[in-house]
């Protein structure tokens, strides 16, 4: 994965192009706003932007049934959440913009749901995180996290989206 963002690169080819004399093309180039070419972000963001409230009321009923019972109805959290039990298990932390989920990519959350803690730890970490492979699809999975990233601020919705994009 190239660390340099594919805007930074047309801007040194429209650069490059200004050098030459070509001015147009660099206004025609970073216009509107300098933004990516469509299709550098993630599918996962794209179609939770496009199905938007739907997704988002289905991700609800799924986050309710499944998750709620541990990461709390308003996403609260447990008490205490960066403190490992006596048991040695960390107790399941907030969702909310008081949390550190929204530190991960859409990838990484996925992947969470869907396998569990268990699989993206180092061998023979101990969790009460399931993975819900089997028990929910790929679409109930993006609908759930679609729910909860409708409950950020739109600060912390923007830097996730950035860090997705990476
Ligand atoms: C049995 C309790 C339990 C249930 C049910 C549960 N979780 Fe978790 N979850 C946890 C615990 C505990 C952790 C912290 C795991 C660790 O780091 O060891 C966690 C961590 C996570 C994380 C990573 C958060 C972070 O900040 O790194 C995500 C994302 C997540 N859960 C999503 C979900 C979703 C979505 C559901 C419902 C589909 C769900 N969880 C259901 C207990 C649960």
């Amino acid at each position: 994965m190239s660390k340099r963002p594919i805007g930074s690169k047309l801007a040194m080819v429209a650069l490059m192009a200004a050098a030459l004399g070509g001015g147009v093309f660099v206004m025609r180039t970073l216009t509107p706003s300098g933004a990516e070419p469509p299709g550098a972000e993630s599918p996962d963001t794209k179609n939770s932007a496009a199905e938007g409230p739907a997704l988002i009321a289905q991700g609800q009923g799924v986050y309710r049934q499944h998750c709620a019972s541990c990461h709390g109805r308003n996403l609260e959290g447990e008490p205490n959440w960066r403190r490992r039990k006596a048991n040695g298990k960390l107790p399941a932390p907030p969702h909310d913009a008081s949390g550190h989920t929204w530190h991960h990519s859409d990838k990484l959350l996925f992947r969470i749901v869907k396998r569990g803690t268990a699989a993206i730890a180092p061998a023979g970490y101990k969790t009460d995180m399931p993975g819900y492979a089997g028990v929910l699809t790929d679409r109930e999975i993006r609908a759930v996290l679609a729910f909860i990233k409708s409950r950020w601020p739109s600060d912390i919705q923007r830097r996730q989206a950035a860090m997705s994009r990476k």
